[in-house]
């Protein structure tokens, strides 16, 4: 048993695979964790790199992206139990044919969005994706090759709903007036907007798991701009179709299906049983939510086969595992804080996740520019020691 286990989630040579058990809903031995934007510019050696060099220039040169995705694995050696691909969600865009820059301390910048349904004639009709974004695949294989199979890497894409608020904002915003008067002005247009995002989604996810991703992740950052009414319109459904496609265009070939991650921020208040039956192995949650309550809401949503070692794969049944969720802020308040709210995060007596497996610890949110990276290796270090003393209690 233990051995036909083994080969369905541990791949030769992976040297650690506690991330895939937890997705897969098992119980694990402590949980395992990676942290949302863990490359990126809190630490030190990763501004150093983007002195010399544009941010979609690091994205685009496979060499720069795999350094960049080891950065952190090296720096926090042992710690880290992901790596994820260094890459942006606007690639996608930029692969239907939108300029997409990245301007200093403004964060990304369309010159020309969608303004109006009939721009979408703009967009490219049939976008060759491997030609587009086969960067990205290298970089993965590059990165899987320095990995030496120490972690799992993670590979990602940004949601419809959330990319396409980006396409017509042409950037970000506080209200997403320009994105949200097309869903209610348009809403035929928009869906097919979305559509078109959604089968590039599926295709490119595929892509990432066939060039050596593990594990996938979608996000949906603005999620939780919308009603509860046009998240189930406007997003979910799209979701949904990622999750499907995905593993209906695996199932085809000879790749094995990897655990999927949806990280909906903003709507789990509203919307968790429906996040749960999405068809993802794991849901990602924001710090609004109390972790006792979730996996509570999660299980009666979606209870699965509530932990069954038989059980390998959604399709399978597999109970629904939880990431997050601790605020990324807490970073910026000491060691002593740090502890604290480990503890709150890990002990089911204080609302925390328990020590029941299928958790993957992750903050809320990604973590934000300003954090000393020594706190972000006090956050690992607490985690691992509190997390083992509850899994093993
Ligand atoms: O998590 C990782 O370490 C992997 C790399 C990664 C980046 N962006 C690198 C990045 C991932 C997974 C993303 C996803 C992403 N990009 C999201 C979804 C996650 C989230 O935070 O909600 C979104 C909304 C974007 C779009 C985006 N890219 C924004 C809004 C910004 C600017 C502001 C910010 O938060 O940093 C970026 C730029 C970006 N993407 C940086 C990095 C390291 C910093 C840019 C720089 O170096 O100047």
């Amino acid at each position: 048993r233990k051995s036909e286990l083994e080969s369905r989630s541990k791949e030769p040579g992976l040297k650690n695979d506690l991330i895939i058990r937890a997705a897969r809903g098992e119980e694990t031995e402590r949980a395992p964790v990676w942290v949302m934007r863990q490359a990126g510019r809190y630490l030190p050696e990763f501004r150093a790199l983007r002195e010399k060099h544009e941010f979609f220039e690091c994205c685009r040169t496979p060499e720069l992206a795999a350094e960049i995705t080891l950065q952190p694995i090296r720096r926090y050696s042992g710690l880290l139990d992901a790596a994820i691909i260094f890459s942006d969600i606007l690639v996608i865009p930029q692969a239907m044919g939108l300029e997409v820059e990245m301007l200093p301390a403004r964060g990304p910048h369309f010159p020309n969005p969608l303004n109006e349904p009939s721009d979408m004639s703009r967009l490219s009709k049939k976008v060759d994706v491997q030609k587009e974004l086969g960067y990205v695949y290298e970089a993965i294989k590059l990165t899987k090759q320095g990995l030496d199979g120490e972690v799992p890497l993670i590979g990602f894409c940004g949601a419809p709903w959330t990319l396409m608020a980006y396409m017509v904002e042409g950037g970000g915003s506080k209200t997403f007036e320009k994105a949200k008067r097309w869903l209610f002005k348009y809403p035929e247009e928009s869906k097919e907007l979305l559509q078109r995002v959604a089968d590039l989604c599926v295709e490119f996810l595929v892509g990432q798991v066939k060039a050596g991703a593990q594990l996938v992740q979608v996000f949906d950052s603005w999620a939780g701009e919308l009603s509860p009414h046009d998240f189930r319109t406007f997003s979910l459904p799209y979701l949904k179709y990622i999750a499907s496609g995905v593993r209906d265009s695996l199932s085809c070939t000879s790749c094995k299906s990897v655990p999927m991650i949806v990280f909906a921020k903003g709507a789990l208040g509203h919307s968790l049983p429906d996040i749960a039956k999405a068809g993802y192995d794991v849901v990602g949650l924001d710090w609004t939510v109390e972790p006792a309550v979730a996996r509570h809401i999660v299980q009666q949503a979606a209870p699965g086969v509530v932990f069954n070692k038989k059980a390998a794969g959604a399709e399978a049944g597999h109970r629904v595992a939880l990431q997050g969720n601790m605020d990324p802020a807490v970073l910026y308040a000491g060691k002593t804080a740090i502890e604290r709210e480990v503890e709150r995060l890990c002990r089911a007596k204080k609302g925390g996740f328990g020590g029941s497996g299928a958790w993957i610890a992750n903050l809320g949110h990604g973590i934000t520019p300003g954090v000393d990276p020594e706190m972000l290796g006090h956050f690992l270090k607490t985690l691992k020691r509190v997390s083992s003393e509850v899994a093993g209690a």
